[in-house]
């Protein structure tokens, strides 16, 4: 995908203090990839039959689509205040949160979310808005985890199947549009001898053409002997972004979002990027 089909980065919006975050990394990543930022609020009330007009002699301001829109502005202001020179569009559309996002999916360049939201579950780490979203997108999701930092590696996980090299992919371009280096990991519990090699050629094959169609983005590989979710947590520690793939569709267990995947959302030290396989 390129920036001239004129996606947008989509933001998720709920008036959270999480959502703020993911607003600004949302109105960054905009800028880097030379795309319009798009703040969605899913507005749930009038599908439930609530009133959501101010009450009769009560104050504009006193309805529940006043906050909608509220809420809206304060997120394109706070992102125009980061990035003066963005394009930014703010729109309320009523449905379900998850439903709304991954609607706007197949037309979105990315998906930006909050790790939390509203909600009231202390002992989520991740809201189920996120989690669906990041399960069911038809593009990739960038989570705002942790610390957001300018500077440190993409970290990119592998594993030699399809879904890494997407991973792969979406890490080299971002590396690219950050200046930053690609740090590809491979995680490889202990206990189990590789065979002569065998590291080393899966991590070739998993950036195989990378350097070439991102010749300006320094490339390193590391096979580590640790459980994936352990080594991409310890990665995350001074990275800027770390990249997991995902299925495409999940007929086989059923989980879309596979183990690794969701360990890393819940336990990463900076933003994750969860990433579809097409197909
Ligand atoms: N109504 C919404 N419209 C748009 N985006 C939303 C909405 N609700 C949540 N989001 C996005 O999803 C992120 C995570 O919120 P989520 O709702 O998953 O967490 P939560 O509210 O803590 O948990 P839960 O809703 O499961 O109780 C938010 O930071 C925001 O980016
Ligand atoms: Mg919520």
């Amino acid at each position: 995908m390129n920036s001239a089909d004129g996606a947008a980065v989509v933001v998720g919006v709920d008036g959270s203090e999480p959502a703020t975050r993911a607003v600004l990394l949302a109105a960054r990543e905009a800028v880097r990839r030379n795309r319009p930022l798009r703040v969605v609020h899913g507005f749930i009330w009038p599908l439930l039959g609530v009133p959501v007009a101010a009450p009769a002699g009560a104050p504009p301001h006193a309805g529940l689509r006043h906050q909608a829109e509220q809420l809206v502005a304060d997120a394109v202001n706070a992102a125009q205040a980061q990035e003066s020179g963005l394009r930014i569009t703010g729109e309320i559309i009523d449905g379900e949160a998850a439903a709304v996002l991954i609607g706007e999916s197949p037309t979105a360049a990315l998906i930006v979310l909050g790790d939390r939201g509203l909600g009231g579950f202390a002992s989520l780490v991740i809201g189920s808005v996120a989690l669906q979203v990041t399960a069911y997108a038809e593009c990739p999701v960038l989570v705002a985890r942790g610390t957001a930092r300018d500077t440190g590696p993409v970290v990119a996980g592998v594993d030699g199947s399809a879904l890494s090299r997407a991973a792969v992919e979406f890490a080299a371009e971002a590396a690219s549009c950050r200046g930053a280096p690609l740090r590809v990991v491979y995680a490889r519990p202990g206990g189990r001898a590789a065979q002569a090699g065998e590291e080393e050629r899966l991590l070739a094959e998993s950036v195989a053409g990378i350097a070439e169609r991102w010749p300006d983005v320094p490339i390193t590989r590391e096979a580590v002997h640790a459980r994936p979710v352990a080594a991409l947590t310890e990665a995350s520690r001074d990275a800027q972004l770390v990249v997991v793939g995902r299925q495409g569709r999940g007929e086989l267990s059923g989980l879309l979002l596979g183990s690794v995947s969701q360990g890393i959302l819940h336990r990463s030290a900076c933003p994750v990027a969860v990433v579809r396989t097409p197909g």
